[in-house]
């Protein structure tokens, strides 16, 4: 896939002009700008007008994932960014996506939520001629070309690693699975490729817990009562994992013991669980990919091909790992 040609972004760019003329005279599409946290100046001196819509701020790891775009699409990197959180509700999202459309950005990048319900915006946005950067998640839609670039990492790749550890190490395990946001990517992708590989006999249930801690906990609390019998978790990621342990240390039994757990993610916190034994397995998500954001945003910007999809490197982790490890570990 490569980036839109330069004479249709000339020719988009003056009609979405047009159109964000008559938003702002209509009082329309001024919202997000306002509630957007904007990092930079005011975008002379020939720089890259980024908008980004980051999905929400639910666990370490999308801390670490926008601690790390903010580093990285910054002024002195040519890049003139507008960061705007949608606290995991893609009402929010689209709504970010408009605006950018309507401030007339140079690129949008954004991380969606959940996989479908973008036709329509991705529809607009292609309209107006802006290079859509696809971050971490993936979209399903029917938009052709919807977007220029993905990059992320590969989420079927992970489950299907944590499901060759279970099926090598505990062949015979009872399985419950904690799953992130029903609709997402990555849990639509682990949970295929995890299931696959460990079939789903072995799954007594599985339930949702949002990628957060507390409701990891929570619908840990009500999986500990329904199947009993279990003795292992598979956690879409390390903080449901982590309110999972509260939950079974809360039952009186011993987490990484009694009841297995094998997540994906690894950051600190989740890695700090292995190190104490409380995990068992830990399949990396690596979150530090701004610099190479970056580059393709300005590739985009510049009309150079780019490639369709640039995979994010991921490593696995077992119990074999040391304090020294974690120490060292930036996020
Ligand atoms: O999309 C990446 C996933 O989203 C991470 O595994 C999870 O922690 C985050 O919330």
């Amino acid at each position: 896939m490569s980036t839109s040609p330069t004479w249709k972004r000339f020719a988009a760019v003056a009609v979405a002009s047009i159109a964000s003329l008559s938003l702002a005279a209509c009082g329309a599409g001024g919202g997000a700008a306002s509630d957007a946290e904007s990092d930079s100046g005011a975008g002379e001196g020939g720089l890259i007008k980024v908008g980004y819509s980051q999905l929400g701020a639910e666990s370490g790891w999308r801390t670490a994932n926008t601690e790390s775009v903010k580093a990285s699409l910054t002024e002195e990197n040519g890049i003139e960014l507008t960061f705007v959180d949608a606290q995991q509700k893609q009402e929010n999202q689209i709504k970010a996506l408009r605006d950018f459309v309507a401030q007339d950005v140079d690129v949008i990048a954004f991380s969606p939520v959940i996989e479908t319900g973008w036709d329509e915006v991705l529809q607009e946005i292609k309209d107006a001629g802006i290079p859509v950067v696809l971050v971490d998640r993936s979209v399903k839609t029917s938009v052709e070309d919807a977007y220029v670039t993905h990059i992320g990492s590969d989420m079927a790749s992970e489950g299907k690693a944590a499901g060759e550890w279970v099926k090598a190490n505990f062949p015979d395990a009872k399985i419950f699975e904690l799953q992130g946001t029903m609709g997402s990517g990555p849990q639509i992708d682990r949970e295929a490729a995890f299931d696959e590989v460990v079939g789903t006999d072995k799954i007594l249930g599985k339930a949702s817990g949002n990628f957060t801690r507390a409701e990891g906990k929570t619908a840990m609390e009500a999986a500990l009562q329904a199947y009993p019998d279990m003795d292992l978790v598979f956690s879409h990621n390390d903080d449901m994992g982590l309110g999972a342990i509260e939950a079974i240390e809360a039952a009186g039994k011993v987490p990484g013991v009694d009841i297995k757990i094998v997540t994906i993610d690894a950051v600190r916190d989740g890695l700090q669980a292995l190190v104490d034994k409380k995990f068992n397995y830990v399949v990396e998500c690596n979150p530090v990919f701004g610099e190479q954001l970056a580059e393709l945003v300005k590739k985009v910007a510049a009309g150079e091909k780019v490639p369709e999809k640039t995979v994010v490197e991921d490593k696995t982790f077992d119990q074999s790992i040391t304090q020294a490890d974690v120490d060292a570990r930036l996020y």
